[in-house]
């Protein structure tokens, strides 16, 4: 995750996590991805363990100013799980710290799950001809190519956003009647600064209805376990937290929970186990993969505790996990006296 010490303990869903795990008496270590390492061919990371015999405070603050921690260099091998919960943009370099303990380690979400739905070419790789769940969405960097798109575009109002961008950060309106400002903007986007590589942008049709809000879904393997409207802030297009935006609360409507159902699956398919998924209009826009927040809002809201249904799919995962591994050693000793 990110740093501990960097932690907003009023609203960080990733202390609820902790906190829940902490009181059921698991042990909890967090680290940084900087702090990885390999030795000897052992994924190791510097860590900051929990005691496990301290008091625990209900309160997340109290909880987050008392907390007691050890710093050790730990195995990651020896973990039953691994829940990543570092914010946007991941350096794609962890997961090869990873690759070696992916067969011993439960991990949330998994390196192919990660790898493929790092950014936003995952939805945009979605089958849907018709557009009926994802917005026509365009990703290059060929200018011309983006040109025409825009010009040819049936409505007067497209999104262009940076194709690894997070927290509404790049993300602009571009409106055809404004096209002298096109080419400058695609040079901005696309072009990389000395040296570095030129970036991918995605030009996508632009959802009706987005000023009211997004709505951001938790998903825990293929069902969704909480929802909320996040609504921009005023002369904003972007709904996310981090640029503005307030929330409510947002119960799904059957189209929604179609659309859920739908994205569920894959999702499960492709290793993704927990995510956040931002639609308007019934129209999905973006699967994020890695620490999706929300869970202190959701909590508020509807007077819940969504973090208890989390992590007692984790200790689904590990217990399943280790009944198959006990069979098999089961068998394998009525082989080995065979
Ligand atoms: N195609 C679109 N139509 C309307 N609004 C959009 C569109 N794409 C993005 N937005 C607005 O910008 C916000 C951020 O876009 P998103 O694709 O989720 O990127 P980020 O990773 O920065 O959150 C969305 O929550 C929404 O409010
Ligand atoms: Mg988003």
């Amino acid at each position: 995750m990110d740093p501990w010490d960097k932690i907003n303990p009023k609203k960080d869903s990733s202390l609820i996590l902790i906190h829940e795990c902490v009181a059921r008496g698991h042990k909890v270590a967090v680290t940084t991805a900087a702090n990885l390492t390999i030795r000897d061919s052992l994924t190791m990371s510097q860590c900051l363990m929990f005691d496990s015999k301290q008091e625990i405070k209900a309160n997340m603050v109290s909880f987050y100013k008392k907390a007691k921690l050890t710093e050790k260099m730990l195995p990651l091998e020896g973990f039953d799980v691994i829940f990543m919960r570092a914010d946007p943009p991941m350096d794609p370099l962890v997961l090869n710290f990873l690759d070696s303990i992916k067969n011993d380690v439960f991990l949330m979400n998994s390196i192919r799950g990660l790898r493929e739905a790092n950014n936003k070419i995952y939805t945009a790789s979605y089958y849907d001809p018709k557009n009926e769940m994802i917005p026509a969405t365009y990703v290059s960097k060929n200018k011309e190519y983006l040109k025409t798109i825009i010009e040819e575009h049936a409505g007067n109002k497209m999104i262009l956003k940076p194709l690894n961008g997070f927290g509404g950060k790049g993300v602009i309106v571009i409106e055809k009647s404004a096209m002298q400002n096109v080419n400058s903007l695609l040079d901005f986007y696309i072009t990389g600064q000395e040296g570095k590589l030129s970036n991918y942008v995605i030009l996508q049709d632009y959802i009706e209805g987005a000023d009211k809000g997004d709505v951001r879904v938790l998903m825990l393997h293929d069902e969704p376990i909480g929802a909320i409207r996040r609504v921009p802030a005023k002369g904003d297009a972007r709904s996310n937290l981090s640029a503005g935006g307030s929330v409510v609360k947002h119960f799904l409507t059957k189209e929604e929970k179609k659309l859920c159902r739908s994205i569920g699956k894959k999702l499960v398919k492709d290793g993704i186990y927990f995510s956040g998924l931002d639609i308007i209009n019934g129209k999905l826009l973006e699967v994020n993969v890695l620490s999706p927040g929300g869970i202190g809002d959701i909590n508020r809201l509807y007077k819940v505790k969504i973090q208890k249904e989390i992590i007692d799919y984790l200790e689904e995962q590990v217990k399943s996990a280790s009944l198959l591994s006990t069979r098999k050693q089961e068998h394998r000793k009525l082989i080995d006296n065979a």
